[in-house]
């Protein structure tokens, strides 16, 4: 496996452990069920792609914890929800009994309404010139909504065309959006010229394309154990993927191509963008 820009990633955990969401007993229980989910050992992949950005513009990671937060509760939400019987009806996540088995359905929908909420909070929280900080919360909130992963997670329960440009579509909203947004976030809150950002936004769309890629192959090649969640629930669940459209070879060798079309992308970046490459390599190779 490739090397893995712990150093962010350590950053990460640490502030998601600190947050805290309420100071009123009555509520600990729903506090209880996000942390759950939250703190069950994530890649925290969006997180770290954000200051791994930061890094490559120059800008202190730390600084950046409160953006970079939001994006994994954010993701942290939609797992919880993914998993729900109404959706893909799974049982493990991180390693763990899913949030609805832990904590019912209905606690499980409000953690994950809750974890939503407050990390659009958080995110209001992140320092810098207000009208970046806007900026940045938009490009969240936007990679977030219709014409991002919720818009995406419908066309997956609608089933769309079994065609290479739905499913395309498919990935690139459904997870792709996130991705970029996790790049896009720390891009909004730089001073550097927008001529200067583009590389690093088709990067990060390549890239987002890529993760769900290889999470379809995975789904497919992984064990419960490695993945931490139940391996083959696509093809239970009919799901149109790389795999199913293309075969487990084709969709390894789409892999390997976007993965050199993204570091191909980020070649014309000005910046260190060496944790971001370690980041792509570890995308492709990736186990779990
Ligand atoms: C899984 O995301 C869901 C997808 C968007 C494909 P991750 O593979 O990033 O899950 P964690 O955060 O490491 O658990
Ligand atoms: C879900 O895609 C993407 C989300 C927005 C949560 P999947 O349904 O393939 O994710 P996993 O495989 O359950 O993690
Ligand atoms: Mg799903
Ligand atoms: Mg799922
Ligand atoms: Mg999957």
């Amino acid at each position: 496996m490739s090397e893995y820009p712990d150093d962010l990633r350590a950053l990460v955990e640490q502030r998601l452990e600190q947050l805290a969401y309420s100071p009123r007993p009555e509520t600990a229980g729903l506090e209880e069920a996000m942390r759950y989910s939250l703190l069950a050992g994530g890649k925290r992949i969006r997180p770290v792609l954000c200051l791994a950005t930061g890094r490559a513009l120059g800008m202190d990671p730390e600084q950046l914890l409160p953006i970079a937060c939001s994006l994994e509760l954010i993701h942290t939400y939609s797992l919880i929800h993914d998993d729900l019987p109404a959706m893909d009806d799974d049982d493990l996540r991180r390693g763990r009994p899913t949030s609805h088995v832990a904590h019912g359905e209905d606690v499980a929908i409000l953690a994950g309404d809750a974890l939503f909420a407050e990390a659009i909070r958080l995110a209001c929280e992140q320092p810098g010139a207000p009208e970046r900080v806007l900026a940045a919360v938009r490009e969240i909130a936007a990679a977030t909504g219709v014409d991002g992963m919720v818009g995406g997670q419908y066309f997956d329960v609608v089933g769309g065309d079994e065609d290479p440009d739905a499913l395309r579509l498919l990935h690139s909203l459904k997870t792709g959006r996130l991705i970029a947004a996790s790049v896009g976030s720390a891009l909004a809150l730089s001073e550097r010229p927008e001529a200067a950002k583009q590389p690093y936004r088709d990067f990060a769309a390549e890239l987002g394309l890529l993760f769900q890629i290889v999470d379809d192959i995975l789904d497919v090649t992984g064990s419960d154990a490695e993945l931490g969640k139940p391996s083959g629930s696509d093809e239970r669940h009919g799901k149109v993927t790389y795999v199913s459209l293309y075969g487990l070879p084709r969709a390894r060798e789409l892999a390997v191509d976007s993965h050199r079309e993204a570091v191909g992308l980020l070649a014309g970046a000005e910046g260190d963008t060496g944790s971001l490459l370690r980041i792509a390599d570890f995308i492709v190779t990736r186990t779990s």
